[in-house]
């Protein structure tokens, strides 16, 4: 039973998102998650603030492993997020410039090789690129220039070579000059032999929302160059909290269309929500998920069973 039974019929996986003291003390979080998905994000708990918060030589593996292990215990793939991003520890901030190519490095094949075998996707590279199209100015693009890129995704192959390896961003949905320079990027890593297996849509949108044609004219030209797509971290703000009847009936819309566009594109491997309840979630004032705070389901849940 449950969305995920119905998305393998379409060879989608469908997945959600955990953070370690959802998956300790909520045993409604739990029953929900395995129940509806076969494929989990961590939250937070691979991401470098977490795991080297420190400095150089400590890693701190307490939260990723009990992650790790519970999605390897209870059938969940396990989407990694993320090896390199511009949210880094402060003690990375005031590294020299000369040595962060090798900091980035480290933690890389550290955690990619801890790992390897039980990660099915790795958002390698997270949030590269400006809302105008134009590099971020980062620790790792100040020391390297775009360099850091191809240097990530060839540590990360190295270290788990089985890993699809991902590009994840946000805002680059449609059409636009943010998702156009994404383009030009992974052609850009293709023409140099730069191993790079897919694209993550990252589709934290509002209620409004988007341009759905654009959505599926954007998927197919990133299909075209013969990679992998996938819906990472979906979720849908409400305009109000508590969300109105009509609100709730708009966010349903909007999941039934994404899910609608994903399903007409063969590329999408996996439909994946950020989240699980509404009781836990980034967007707390905007009620973004399928299941609200006590687990029941909301008519967001009927419309992608509907699709599915
Ligand atoms: C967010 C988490 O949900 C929060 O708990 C944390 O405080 C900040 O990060 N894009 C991403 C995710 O790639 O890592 C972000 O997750 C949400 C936006």
């Amino acid at each position: 039973g449950g969305l995920k039974t119905l998305a393998a019929t379409h060879g989608i996986t469908f997945g959600g998102v955990a953070k370690r003291s959802a998956i300790d003390n909520d045993a409604s979080f739990r029953t929900t998650l395995t129940r509806e998905f076969n494929l989990v994000t961590p939250e937070n708990e691979l991401k470098m603030k977490f795991i080297q918060p420190n400095r150089k030589d400590e890693f701190l593996w307490g939260d990723a492993d009990a992650l790790v292990n519970y999605a390897q215990n209870n059938g969940l793939a396990l989407h990694g997020h993320t090896l390199v991003w511009y949210k880094v520890p402060p003690w990375v901030d005031s590294t020299a410039l000369g040595e962060r190519e090798a900091v980035m490095k480290n933690f890389i094949t550290t955690v990619a090789t801890r790992y390897k075998g039980k990660v099915w996707a790795w958002d390698v590279v997270n949030e590269v690129f400006n809302d105008d199209g134009s590099y971020r100015n980062s620790v790792w693009y100040q020391a390297m220039g775009t360099g850091f890129i191809d240097k990530a995704f060839w540590t990360a192959r190295t270290a788990d070579p089985a890993a699809k390896l991902v590009y994840n961003d946000y805002g680059i949905e449609t059409v636009n000059a943010k998702s156009n320079a994404v383009y030009a990027m992974i052609k850009g890593l293709q023409a140099k032999g730069v191993p790079f297996d897919g694209l993550a849509f990252q589709m934290h949108i509002k209620q409004k929302g988007l341009d759905y044609q654009s959505f599926a004219d954007n998927m197919r030209r990133f299909a075209a160059l013969g990679i992998q797509l996938y819906v990472s971290e979906m979720d849908v703000a409400t305009d109000s909290h508590p969300a109105t009847a009509a609100d709730l009936t708009a966010q349903a819309d909007v999941y039934w269309n994404i899910l609608d566009r994903v399903l007409q594109q063969p590329a999408v491997k996996a439909f994946q929500l950020w989240g699980v309840s509404d009781k836990y979630t980034w967007l707390p004032e905007n009620d973004p998920l399928i299941f609200d705070a006590a687990y029941n389901e909301k008519p967001a849940y009927a419309a992608l069973e509907h699709r599915l």
